[in-house]
Formats: C-alpha cells, structure tokens, sequence
C-alpha cells in the first residue's frame, strides 16, 4: 500500500519560502542551531554535532512520508537565504503534535517566525488534518511565549523540564489565528 503521503510539501507566504529539509541542508540547519541563542532552548544549550543535526532532519523526514509533516527551511522568497526553519513533530504517547521553530538571529523582530508558523499551521489543520498543535516553550523563552500566543496557543498545562519549567501551549483548529 502507498504511503499516505507521498509528497513533500512546499509552503509559501508573501516573505518566505518553506521547503521540507533534505540531507544536503543538514550542515546549514546544524550552524543554525549552534547559534548560542538558538540553541540555548531549543537544545538544551548543548552543541550541536554534524551528526546529530542530520539524524535530526532524517528523522523529520520520515515523518514527511508517514504524517504530510516534518521540518522545512525557511528562506527569504527576495534572496533565497536562509532565514531558519520550522516544523512539527510529535511528541508522548499519546499522539500530540508540537510546532518547533527558530530564526538565524540576524533575522528576528521582522514577523518571519510568525508568518512561517502559521504556514505551517494552516498545512497542520488543512492537509494534515490535524485538530490540535502544542507548542512547548521554556519558561524563559518569552519571545517564543509571545509568539505563541500571537498563533491563538494558550498555556494548557506547566510541566517540569530538563533545565526549565516547561510551558506547554495549545491551539485547536477552531482558535487559530490566520492574521
Ligand atoms: C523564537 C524566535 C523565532 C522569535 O523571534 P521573533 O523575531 O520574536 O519572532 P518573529 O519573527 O515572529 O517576529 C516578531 C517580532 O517582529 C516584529 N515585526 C517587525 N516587522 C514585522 C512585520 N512586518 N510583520 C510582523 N511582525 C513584525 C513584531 O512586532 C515582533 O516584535 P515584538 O515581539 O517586539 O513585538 C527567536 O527568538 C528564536 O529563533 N529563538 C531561538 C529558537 C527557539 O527558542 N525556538 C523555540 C523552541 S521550539
């Protein structure tokens, strides 16, 4: 029987370009997510090896197969550069859904992490068919908090993480916000 997604898909919006991470971006994904910034909550502070940043994207990758979902790089539509990345991935046993992102710094405070997450979100509830998406922040994070909120996620539940608190939001199909 044929996978139940057999494409990869491609995302746009009026700035950026989302395309479903491939082997050959694993070096670019892995210096973005070195950024000391980028890093520091999104894995754990901890640097990043070559390695790991391609089992990272291969394994996203499956999920493009199995679920219509994984990780894309995100690049400017004007430039093609690549501005950082976003994706969904599931996580505990119970088969929730949770938004990842993150931007080369030197591209933050210009809305691309939200236009980006909200592409992605609109692909979740559309072609994924998907009711609910978590975001899962450190307590820290606020600029991730913010963003966030401006998607309609609301704090559902606060959980112990491995250095932080955990602050685990929710959107549901019905409260996103496009715009
Ligand atoms: C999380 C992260 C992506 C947020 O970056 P960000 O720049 O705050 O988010 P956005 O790209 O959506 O930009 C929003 C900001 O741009 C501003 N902005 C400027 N021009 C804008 C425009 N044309 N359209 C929309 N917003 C614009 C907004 O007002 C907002 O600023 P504010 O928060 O001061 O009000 C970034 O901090 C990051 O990469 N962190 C590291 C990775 C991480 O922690 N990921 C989360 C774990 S999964």
């Amino acid at each position: 029987m044929p996978p139940p997604f057999a494409s990869r898909p491609r995302l746009e919006t009026p700035r950026l370009h989302l395309a479903p991470a491939n082997a050959s971006d694993a070096q670019a994904l892995q210096s973005l997510w070195n950024e000391p910034e980028v890093r520091k909550y999104l894995w754990d502070g901890e640097e990043v090896p070559l390695e790991k940043a391609r089992e990272a994207v291969e394994a996203m990758n499956a999920g493009f197969r199995e679920k219509g979902y994984g990780l894309w790089c995100v690049s400017l539509r004007h430039s093609g550069v690549l501005a950082g990345f976003c994706g969904l991935r599931g996580f505990g046993d119970a088969g929730a859904v949770e938004l990842l992102f993150g931007l080369a710094p030197s591209r933050t405070g210009q809305g691309y992490a939200t236009e980006a997450a909200r592409a992605v979100l609109a692909h979740a509830f559309g072609a994924c068919g998907l009711v609910e998406v978590w975001g899962r922040v450190d307590e820290p994070n606020a600029r991730s908090a913010k963003l966030l909120e401006r998607l309609g996620m609301s704090l559902r539940r606060t959980t112990a993480g491995k250095r932080h608190r955990l602050l685990e939001h929710a959107v549901a199909v019905a409260d996103f916000r496009t715009a």
